[in-house]
């Protein structure tokens, strides 16, 4: 089955409570955090303290997707706020090796995602070392955004990879994931989805999240 994790970024912020407490009454494995700096992405979210709100409501890991550049800068600053999976962006680390180890050393789950335009070899000499990596399927910086069909090439590309080098990788998908798509995401080789504006905005999201459970 694969991991679910709903992006909170879908939610009402003034109401983030009610949305943390309804997946930590769903079959979703973990809640995705999209940190955003405004410089790495045109957007601005959050930052450490709002991982830390999260945490003390949250019974579910929290998989913090860190959109900033020179993420080695927070590393132990979100995993001291309750990140249990950080995810740094290749395109933003001159020294992501590195930063790999870092958060190691936290004792977090290291993730290293990928934007849309960059291929997946790019991580042949990485891949060993980490335990996730968060294929983009959108441009990040925003929610709601159509799928980019191109992902399920890349999707079976660093399956294959991952087959010779790191049977273990959990390999998720972010952006635009929905009814339509997931069952052909799983198929080319995903085992963790991303959801946001699918499932919080759905009528029914502990539903939407038991559909993905399910593929
Ligand atoms: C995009 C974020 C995503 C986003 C997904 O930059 O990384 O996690 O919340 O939202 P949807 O599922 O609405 O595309
Ligand atoms: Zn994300």
């Amino acid at each position: 089955m694969p991991i679910i994790a709903p992006s909170i970024l879908a939610a009402n912020f003034l109401h983030l409570e009610k949305d943390i407490k309804m997946i930590n009454n769903s079959d979703a494995d973990w809640i995705h955090i999209d940190v955003m700096d405004g410089v790495f992405v045109p957007n601005i979210s959050f930052g450490a303290p709002m991982v830390r709100y999260i945490k003390k409501v949250s019974q579910k890991p929290l998989d913090v997707h860190l959109m900033i550049v020179q993420p080695e800068r927070d590393i132990q600053e979100f995993r001291d706020a309750g990140a249990d999976i950080l995810t740094v962006h290749y395109e933003a680390c001159t020294h992501l090796h590195r930063a790999i180890h870092e958060i190691k050393n936290t004792g977090a789950k290291v993730g290293v995602s990928l934007n849309p335009h960059m291929p997946v070899i790019v991580l042949k000499d990485i891949i060993s070392d980490i335990d996730l990596v968060l294929i983009m399927s959108v441009n990040p910086g925003f929610g709601n955004q159509v799928f980019i069909l191109n992902t399920y090439h890349k999707l079976k590309e660093v399956k294959k990879m991952a087959l010779k080098k790191n049977p273990n990788l959990i390999i998720e998908v972010d952006g635009g994931v929905n009814l339509e798509n997931g069952a052909n995401i799983i198929q080319s080789g995903a085992n963790a989805l991303v959801s946001g504006s699918y499932i919080l905005k759905n009528k029914n999201p502990k539903s939407a999240i038991s559909f993905f459970k399910s593929l």
